[in-house]
């Protein structure tokens, strides 16, 4: 499953620069091979990320399963963790080699972990580092180096400190920026309070942007719905959503047509357009349930939504569970639908 073909680099290049509009964040034990595979039939324009990998897991690790990949995913981003620039420059290289479209630096996640091995949202402190950091990435391969960033740490309310940041990683090379536009607090709250806890500031990307024209900037944190995704974009280059492209993938595919002027699919086509890739990768061993977990929040909403889930769910974890269970889902769904409107 590795190594994406490499069509013709001319159609690639725009594919991959045309996607800066709508991304999926990179999620840890969620988007991983089988959750962006769905995606990318939810929304064929997007750009997605990996789950966070470290740096010396891509060099020592077993890369068939952290780099796990198929053609159709791209344009695609591997996220890396880390802050040593040899081994985030070897780490690109490696992906570089792999097929990935671009590697994306994290400097925004607070786990106590990240934080105890120096890398993840304590960078923002360490503006040089960074910097050194993306250089050495920039010259390992010809993929584009992106940052992912915080607003700042703890009671970091400087902007002048957050733009220093940022020029300082797009002079060592950085492409684009990707901004969750909150600080980071690195004591006290879990990681999931640092996704909702510390106040939204899109004011400062926005600023960013007016400031530096030419630079990519891609907005991100608590943008849910495709209204307010589209809005987003009269103020910078791109939206990228996490937790509501999880829960409420639709959304994702609401945002890609609206984006591409193509037509809305019904939620139960686009499932369906799932099944050779669910029974390939049955035929190599993978259980029903590690895919269908991420499909899960498909008709959220809907009528029906509830029973979708719970079909799924229950069913997916008895021996021998086959497509056949996914169809009775939909079928479930869509007599509930039938009779909520009845
Ligand atoms: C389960 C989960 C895992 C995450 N893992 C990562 C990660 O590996 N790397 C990263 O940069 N951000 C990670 N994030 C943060 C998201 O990329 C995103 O910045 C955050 O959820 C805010 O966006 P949202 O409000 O659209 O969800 C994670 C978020 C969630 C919910």
């Amino acid at each position: 499953m590795t190594g994406a073909s490499n069509p013709s680099s001319g159609t690639r290049a725009d594919t991959y620069a045309a996607s800066l509009r709508l991304s999926v964040a990179p999620m840890m034990d969620w988007t991983d091979v089988h959750c962006r595979q769905f995606h990318r039939l939810l929304a064929p324009g997007a750009r997605l990320y990996t789950e966070m990998v470290h740096a010396k897991a891509v060099i020592h690790g077993d890369r068939t399963r952290l780099l796990a990949l198929t053609p159709e995913q791209a344009p695609l981003a591997l996220q890396l963790g880390g802050s040593e620039p040899a081994a985030l420059a070897q780490a690109t290289h490696i992906a570089a080699d792999h097929g990935f479209d671009e590697v994306n630096l994290n400097c925004g996640c607070p786990s106590d972990r990240v934080q105890a091995g120096r890398f993840g949202a304590c960078l923002m402190r360490e503006p040089a580092l960074v910097a050194e950091c993306v250089a050495a990435m920039s010259a390992a391969s010809d993929v584009p180096v992106t940052v992912k960033c915080r607003l700042g740490v703890d009671d970091d309310a400087d902007y002048d400190v957050f733009a220093d940041f940022v020029d300082g990683v797009v002079a060592a090379g950085a492409a684009m920026v990707v901004v969750h536009a909150r600080n980071a607090w690195l004591q006290g709250l879990s990681p999931k309070e640092n996704r909702d806890i510390p106040p939204l500031r899109y004011d400062w990307a926005y600023r960013l942007k007016r400031e530096r024209p030419g630079l990519p900037v891609v907005i991100n944190g608590g943008i849910a719905t495709r209204e307010a995704a589209l809005a987003q974009l009269d103020h910078v280059d791109g939206v990228m959503l996490g937790r509501a492209a999880y829960h409420d993938p639709y959304v994702l595919h609401a945002l890609d047509a609206a984006l591409s002027g193509g037509p809305l699919q019904p939620r139960a086509d686009l499932l369906r357009a799932l099944r050779p890739y669910v029974e390939a990768r049955m035929a190599d061993g993978v259980a029903l349930k590690h895919i269908v977990r991420h499909v899960l929040g498909l008709f959220h909403g809907q009528p029906g939504g509830r029973l979708f889930r719970q079909v799924l769910s229950e069913g997916a974890h008895r021996p021998g569970a086959d497509w056949q269970l996914v169809e009775q889902a939909l079928s479930a769904t869509e007599h509930a639908g039938a009779r909520s409107a009845a």
